[in-house]
């Protein structure tokens, strides 16, 4: 048997010609250029977003997950809305919003409200997430994958409480090396109405260990009739992102943790896709800066303490892989206020080095 191909071992240049790829469609909307930012818990908050758009590149943002029931119940008693709902009333389009849970009417009804009240762009189901308290706990997220008429149950209840606005569906490739069923997933999710599917080319049991297999995301497409693929998995530069459209035959692609400390990598991902010259990294300068918005923003909601504490793991991503990093990490590590994150990014966040004046 053929080694599956992996991303990393990938050659060919050029890696920026313009693919000429057909408009990537969920439901009746374009997602233009074809490259999603992906849901992340802890992360893809308002202020990330924001960060995210103003540089541009992304096709569709997405909120963080949001629980269902936890929202339903909110809704019920007449409190405040999650705290991952932040701007999404206000935030420009487009935008998903991901939801979960095992109950089609609880996810029936969180959908409907998302449409009618937010009128959110797409209403995005999570069953993809690993994590215990979500999947033994909940008998949701992945957990799904090993009940796929069930899945069949949410998707098509939501489908119908959302219409027209688009429903989605984000996989991984099976709970376990032993249970791999996206193939077959991916026909319940079409025929259940959804109007795109995404693919993390992992199992569950994997977190995020290994490398994703982008074989298998590439064989889904033989199983979709109508609705598009959307792959994700590893995929950390533009030449990357280039490389995934060229040779896996995915409509479109997800970028998650390697945009965290590097928001502006949408934009140099969509060049490569364009043809276009791709963007450099920002300088060392400009990359602080961007950071520092982004506290602003986190602070303007959270208040000073709790803003401080949240930007603290933000700032580890800004900081990730450059000079520097691990002695910024230590110090930021322990921030408590406006002053001693401002000290210590004045101090240790990397920095350009000035250029030696020119001798005349
Ligand atoms: C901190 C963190 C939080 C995540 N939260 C979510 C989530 O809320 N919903 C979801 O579908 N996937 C979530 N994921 C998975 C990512 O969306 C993505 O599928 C995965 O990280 C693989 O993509 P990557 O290799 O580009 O990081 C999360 C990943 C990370 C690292």
């Amino acid at each position: 048997m053929e080694t599956p191909q992996k991303l990393e071992h990938l050659t060919g240049e050029p890696t920026t010609t313009d693919l000429k790829l057909p408009p990537l469609k969920i439901g009746e909307m374009v997602v233009d250029p074809p490259i999603l930012q992906a849901p992340m818990a802890g992360f893809t908050n308002y202020a990330f977003r924001q960060i995210v758009r103003g540089y541009g590149g992304a096709g569709l943002l997405a909120t963080e997950m949001v629980n269902a029931r936890g929202f339903h119940w909110l809704d019920e008693h007449e409190a405040e809305f999650p705290d991952r709902l932040w701007g999404v009333e206000d935030e420009a389009r487009p935008l998903a919003v991901q939801i979960w849970d095992n109950q089609p009417d609880v996810m029936a009804k969180v959908g409907r409200r998302l449409v009618e009240e937010f009128q959110v762009s797409v209403v995005d189901i999570n069953f993809g997430c690993p994590v215990k308290q979500v999947t033994e706990k909940a008998h949701s997220g992945s957990y799904l994958l090993r009940e796929p008429e069930r899945m069949g149950q949410i998707i098509s209840r939501l489908v119908e409480a959302c219409a027209p606005t688009p429903v989605t569906a984000k996989i991984r490739l099976g709970c376990s090396e032993n249970t791999i069923n996206a193939n077959e997933i991916a026909r319940v999710v079409e025929e259940s109405g959804a109007a795109a599917l995404t693919v993390h080319g992992r199992v569950a049991e994997q977190y995020f260990k290994g490398q994703a297999d982008w074989d298998r995301i590439s064989e889904i497409k033989s199983y979709l009739k109508k609705i598009p693929l959307i792959g994700n998995g590893d995929l950390d530069s533009a030449e990357k992102v280039f490389r995934a459209f060229r040779d896996y035959n995915v409509d479109g692609v997800m970028i998650a943790r390697a945009c965290l400390g590097r928001p502006w990598l949408f934009a140099q991902a969509a060049a490569a896709i364009q043809g276009r010259p791709i963007p450099p990294e920002p300088t060392l300068n400009e990359q602080r800066d961007c950071m520092l918005e982004h506290y602003k923003l986190v602070v303007e909601r959270f208040g000073e303490a709790k803003g401080t504490l949240l930007m603290r793991k933000f700032a580890c991503c800004y900081a990730q892989a450059k000079p520097g990093a691990r002695h910024f990490r230590k110090h930021v590590a322990n921030v408590a206020t406006k002053e001693e994150f401002f000290e210590v990014v004045d101090k240790h966040f990397p920095c350009d080095v000035p250029s030696e004046p020119v001798a005349s």
